[in-house]
């Protein structure tokens, strides 16, 4: 699997780069480009492991991730639905939307084990849009379209649940993300939020928490350990994210840009992992180095008023 954060937009943030539009259209065009070398059931993201979500994700969908993953992006999705006051029979009458849905396959996954009324996913990149759609759409059930976090193309009150995973951290506004959800989101509806954090991001988004005042704050957990978890067995010798991209048609410099073993797009920077292949083209400087700090990676569920 492709798992991984491959913008850099925590990165670029941290540099304070000032021009929104500069930054999303860095973020789409690096997007499009992991696409070309993305393969079908890549999803984009770190992970997470924990032991009982695990055994849960089994019991629901037996071998779920059977010869096609590691399973701990279908996990970092199953807990996008933990905190949420949903049954399955709940599900059937949801319209779902999740926001920065990279190629599809997370939102494609979680209707596997509920089945929404619809479900849409949303994405900057056109050719992770392109590709969903072209692969896992299935009419209006799951349907897949471009546009903006920050001025989403639907109506008010469209959707009963909207998702986001490990993707607002790129948004140079969190502020109008946060307002359009609870624009799209009928009252009463769900929010469900999973990211990353660094120092400065997580004292923002507190504060976004209080400010807009049509969330209610359900549910948080920090799952910080367990995303390293994930990281961390991906970066083990022989593990299958290794053995995966070691497969890829990647071009020359997005393998530099990965490391050896691709641990930039796992996450390596998250646990501080690096392998003495990236250590070496850091000091050429032929690889950029990462300066930022982490602080968190957590999950938030909030209801709209
Ligand atoms: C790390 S990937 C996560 C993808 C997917 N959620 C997953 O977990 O596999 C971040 C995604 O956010 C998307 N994204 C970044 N900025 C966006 C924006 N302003 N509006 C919509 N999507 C955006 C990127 O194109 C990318 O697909």
């Amino acid at each position: 699997m492709t798992n991984g954060n491959a913008a850099t937009g925590l990165r670029d943030l941290n540099a304070g780069i000032p021009d929104a539009d500069q930054l999303k259209g860095a973020v789409s065009a690096v997007y499009d480009d992991v696409v070309s070398w993305s393969r079908t059931g890549d999803f984009w993201n770190w992970g997470m492991h924990c032991d009982e979500l695990l055994t849960e994700l089994n019991g629901l969908h037996p071998g779920f991730n059977a010869g096609v993953s590691d399973g701990f992006s279908e996990q970092l999705y199953y807990q996008a639905l933990r905190g949420l006051p949903y049954s399955r029979d709940d599900f059937r009458t949801l319209n779902v939307l999740e926001v920065g849905c990279g190629m599809g396959e997370g939102l494609n996954f979680l209707t596997r084990l509920v089945d929404p009324a619809r479900a849409v996913g949303l994405d900057l990149s056109t050719a992770a849009v392109r590709r969903a759609n072209a692969i896992l759409a299935r009419g209006e059930r799951l349907s897949y379209v471009e546009g903006d976090a920050e001025s989403l193309p639907f109506a008010d009150a469209e959707f009963d649940l909207v998702i986001n995973v490990e993707s607002s951290h790129n948004y140079p506004h969190v502020d109008r993300f946060f307002h359009e959800v609870a624009r799209v989101l009928k009252p009463g509806g769900h929010f469900t939020h999973i990211d990353v954090f660094d120092p400065r991001s997580y004292p923002r988004f507190q504060k976004l928490q209080q400010e807009v005042d049509a969330f209610e704050w359900a549910y948080e957990r920090d799952v910080t350990e367990n995303v390293k978890e994930s990281i961390r067995r991906r970066m083990a010798p022989g593990s299958f994210f290794r053995r995966e991209y070691a497969r890829k048609q990647m071009p020359l410099r997005a393998r530099i840009i990965g490391g050896l073993g691709g641990g930039h797009y796992a996450g390596a920077d998250f646990i501080g992992h690096r392998d003495p292949v990236s250590r070496i083209l850091e000091l050429a400087r032929i690889r950029p180095k990462f300066v930022g700090e982490y602080e968190s990676y957590r999950h938030h569920v909030a209801r709209r008023a």
